[in-house]
């Protein structure tokens, strides 16, 4: 579809998902503000992210550590001096470039030449206290593993476990990208979802590839499309420092050559809690009174950013379709589950006091059973197009028909179809559909 990307962008703003930051002063490069349906879909992924990971798992327990933690942290992961990316600046127009986004030696944008290569850090600083000199230097996280990984101690003394057992987090992480891209693909201010799991050390190529299908699977069951996603082995000079196997899951995103990174998996071997038993000289090894025998253990860490996978429901479930009656609408077919809101209410016209009443009583039933909207504006047509929009799956309409036999209209969404039901059987059929 041609510029799908400036439709999900002009969407995104017009509906309320999401809204570039600080707009009245211009906004902000690499951040965004999410809004009403924007905040309801980001709970709809976390929501299918804690069912699956955390919820289903007997083994694993979720924290939600700080943002910014003791700065000792980040020296003992390798982030201080490793999280560096090579970047070039432009001698006529000073633009920054990282090296390994540029394909020639000419700045991409006004063909300047370009400065020697230097390094750069994307940690963001911050100062903690009342002292604003070096040892006041804080960093704001740039993943949530981290904080896993220094409670580890904490989790195992309070919900002790057995390998293998994981900690999963979801929590607000921090890049200052050289050059934020592609709406919210690649932002400074994101949140992730990550799972450490550790297991035995011998075992870990298995859990690895058992999570690497567990989380493909996954994608599939929030309702993106098969074929536009693939799975990514990481060759071995492109690995983290920390990595012994990663392997990403890509989609199609329609503003990269050939797909692009959603989630990473990786096998972090034992590096965490040997380098931070190391740094903190705090003993992270486990006993294990099976075998007898303390070690580390390894760790396999799924990975992902929410926005991403935002992004790729929203670019899935965008269509423009022609109905029979030559009307155009433009329809997010989101599952079900996914949709911010699951119904709209209306009564057939708002003129007419006893449509108004009972579409009211329920309104007030489906809402304490779902996320319902109410909508009385314009004709039915129109109210139809804008739940098509945002993709509610279903609109229920009160009619002179209703006055007399209870039952109402229920309109699917995808097929357009009306079919009559008493209010109560709705909350049923809902309820099985969202499941
Ligand atoms: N703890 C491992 C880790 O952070 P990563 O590959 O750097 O690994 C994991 O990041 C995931 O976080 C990525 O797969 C992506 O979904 C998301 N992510 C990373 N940087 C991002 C950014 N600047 N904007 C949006 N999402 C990002």
């Amino acid at each position: 579809m041609e510029n799908l990307m400036e439709k999900i962008i002009s969407l995104s703003k017009r509906r309320g998902f999401v809204f570039p930051t600080s707009e009245i002063y211009g906004g902000f490069s690499g951040f965004y503000d999410f809004g009403p349906l924007g905040v309801l879909l980001k709970e709809n992924i976390k929501k299918e992210w804690r069912k699956a990971v955390v919820f289903s798992h007997d083994e694993i327990v979720e924290i939600d550590s700080a943002i910014i933690q003791n700065p000792k942290t980040w020296k003992a992961s390798g982030h201080l001096d490793g999280f560096v990316v090579e970047i070039r600046e432009c001698q006529k127009c000073h633009r920054r470039f990282r090296v390994d986004h540029l394909e020639d030696d000419k700045c991409p944008v006004c063909q300047g030449n370009l400065g020697q290569p230097s390094f750069f850090n994307e940690m963001f600083e911050t100062y903690v206290g009342a002292k604003k000199d070096s040892s006041a230097i804080a960093y704001l996280r740039p993943e949530t593993a981290q904080g896993i990984f220094l409670n580890f101690k904490n989790v195992l003394n309070t919900f002790p476990k057995e390998l293998p057992f994981g900690i999963a987090q979801i929590g607000k992480a921090f890049r200052n990208e050289v050059s934020p891209e592609n709406f919210i693909f690649r932002i400074r201010e994101f949140e992730q979802m990550e799972l450490e799991y550790f297991v035995e050390p011998k075992k870990s190529e298995e859990y690895h590839q058992k999570w690497i299908d567990e989380r493909f699977k996954w994608y599939l069951d929030i309702g993106l499309k098969k074929e536009n996603l693939k799975i990514f082995e990481v060759p071995k000079e492109d690995l983290a420092h920390y990595s012994k196997r990663t392997v990403e899951i890509h989609y199609n995103y329609p503003f990269l050559k050939n797909f692009g990174e959603l989630e990473g998996m990786a096998n972090r071997t034992d590096f965490d809690l040997k380098t931070h038993s190391k740094f903190s000289k705090v003993d992270l090894s486990l006993f294990e009174p099976k075998s007898r025998r303390r070690f580390f253990p390894y760790i396999i860490e799924p990975s992902v950013g929410i926005e991403r996978i935002f992004l790729a429901l929203l670019l899935d479930a965008y269509s423009e379709e022609e109905l029979n009656s030559g009307e155009k609408r433009v329809v997010l077919k989101f599952l079900p589950k996914m949709a911010p809101i699951k119904l709209a209410v209306f009564p057939l016209l708002r003129n007419k006091p006893a449509l108004v009443e009972k579409a009211r009583e329920v309104y007030s039933l489906l809402k304490d059973n779902f996320l319902v909207a109410w909508d009385d504006n314009d004709n039915i047509g129109k109210r139809y197009r804008r739940q098509d929009e945002i993709g509610t799956p279903w609109c229920v309409t009160i009619d002179f028909e209703t006055l007399e036999n209870g039952t109402v209209t229920l309109r699917d969404r995808d097929t357009t179809k009306q079919t009559r039901h008493l209010p109560q059987e709705i909350i049923k059929i809902v309820k099985e559909k969202i499941k």
